[in-house]
């Protein structure tokens, strides 16, 4: 079914009118507007408990705890989790007004360079790209800081305040998939915090105006693919699993990461462990019951040897991590709950993976029903196979299924 009135809400378009939504945005989001419809569609009843297992910037669980539904949200990433985590809860906006003061005090006058260890900035080469040695200082004195000052969750407030400070200033810019990096002049240290400062401001308006229902979201760092999911708890999924577009999530936000205090290590095998969309993927096999669907045992032999021996591999591997959640799925949701997949289409030297029609192959492997799937918008793929083999849209659609087991 088209549902072409949804093209933008499938994007991050409409995050930046929306109070707490637009404390930090992700390239890849879609908007609180889809996550709306879904719901209105579905008519869950108060206190239903919700999962979004790939939470990202956290839309999913945001609208949920606005619609008094029970949010719960998984995610790999530390970036995404403390985002999610920071939009979901309660604050005082006085006491969240007098902890910018004293952040800012501490900041630009109490912390000397003595006490800020220069060890992360040396140690990693996406820190020193990013910002000159005086600006990593002025953020890491806004980061000492608010640690030594803020808790609990106003420490994840001002947090993500700070890292959205951050990606003002840095030379690295998510664009697409990858991280451009471009010339910036340096920023002075009173510019670095007059927009933390602003920004912090921002979020605490955006408090006041959009008090949340005492409900506590469950967010935190899982893997859905590897770890079990508690049995026959939720009530319904909302989610959208990485693109299989070569995307990578921890180069986009390698930067954050690193300045979250990750080491190169640590990034590296969080790279490993991300569903595999990008070509840095786990190696094959992880499931001997995954079945892979003819259709794309076609389309892998098409392209083969027109494009990075890797990438064949990477589309094997993605919908068996696509048959894993599912399966994990299969126990952690009540029968009949209903599931929305968001998913778009790809094309690898000129022959379409169609994901929306796959994934529901693999979903019904696992024993979940079809029930429709909404087309929501057509787009190319990268400019660079657009110039090669011409504008045929590619699909980006909501896959509706059922736990019939
Ligand atoms: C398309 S984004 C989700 C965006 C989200 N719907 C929003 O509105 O912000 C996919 C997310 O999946 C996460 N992810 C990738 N592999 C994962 C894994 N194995 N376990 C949990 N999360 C994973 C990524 O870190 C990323 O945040």
């Amino acid at each position: 079914m088209q549902r072409l009135d949804l093209s933008k809400a499938v994007t991050p378009k409409f995050i930046p009118k929306h109070p707490r939504h637009r404390w930090y945005w992700f390239p890849h989001s879609f908007s609180p507007e889809l996550v709306e419809e879904i719901l209105q569609h579905w008519g869950l009843p108060q206190g239903a408990h919700l999962l979004d297992p790939f939470v990202g910037s956290g839309t999913t669980t945001l609208v949920a705890k606005q619609r008094r539904l029970q949010p719960v949200g998984f995610d790999i990433s530390p970036l995404a989790v403390l985002v999610s985590k920071a939009k979901t809860e309660s604050y005082d906006v006085q006491h969240l007004h007098a902890v910018k003061l004293q952040i800012l005090d501490l900041a630009e006058e109490g912390i000397g360079s003595d006490q800020i260890d220069p060890s992360p900035f040396e140690g990693s080469r996406q820190l020193k790209k990013a910002f000159t040695h005086s600006e990593f200082q002025s953020l890491e004195s806004l980061r000492i800081a608010i640690d030594r000052i803020a808790t609990g969750a106003v420490r994840l407030f001002f947090t993500t305040a700070l890292l959205s400070t951050l990606k003002v200033f840095s030379r690295g810019i998510a664009s697409g998939g990858w991280l451009k990096w471009v010339d910036k002049e340096e920023a002075s240290s009173e510019e670095i915090m007059q927009e933390f400062k602003r920004r912090a401001e921002i979020m605490i308006s955006d408090v006041g105006q959009s008090l949340l229902p005492h409900l506590e979201a469950d967010i935190r760092e899982f893997d859905p693919l590897s770890e079990k999911i508690a049995a026959s708890h939720f009530d319904a999924v909302i989610t959208s699993p990485p693109y299989p577009n070569k995307h990578d999530y921890t180069r986009v936000f390698h930067v954050e990461l690193a300045f979250l205090g990750k080491t190169e290590p640590e990034i590296k095998a969080l790279r490993k462990q991300m569903l595999r969309s990008h070509v840095e993927g786990k190696l094959l096999p992880k499931s001997s019951e995954f079945k892979i669907p003819p259709i794309l045992l076609e389309s892998i032999r098409q392209i083969e040897g027109h494009v990075d021996r890797r990438l064949p591999k990477m589309l094997r591997g993605y919908f068996e991590d696509i048959f894993l959640l599912m399966e994990n799925l299969k126990f952690a949701t009540k029968r009949d709950a209903p599931i929305a997949l968001v998913v778009g289409n790809v094309r690898y030297a000129g022959v379409d993976i169609t994901v929306d029609e796959l994934i529901r192959e693999v979903a019904e492997q696992s024993g979940f029903i079809h029930e429709e799937t909404w087309i929501t918008r057509y787009r190319g793929n990268s400019a660079q196979q657009m110039a090669r083999y011409g504008r045929t849209p590619m699909r980006e659609s909501i896959v509706f299924l059922r736990n019939g087991n």
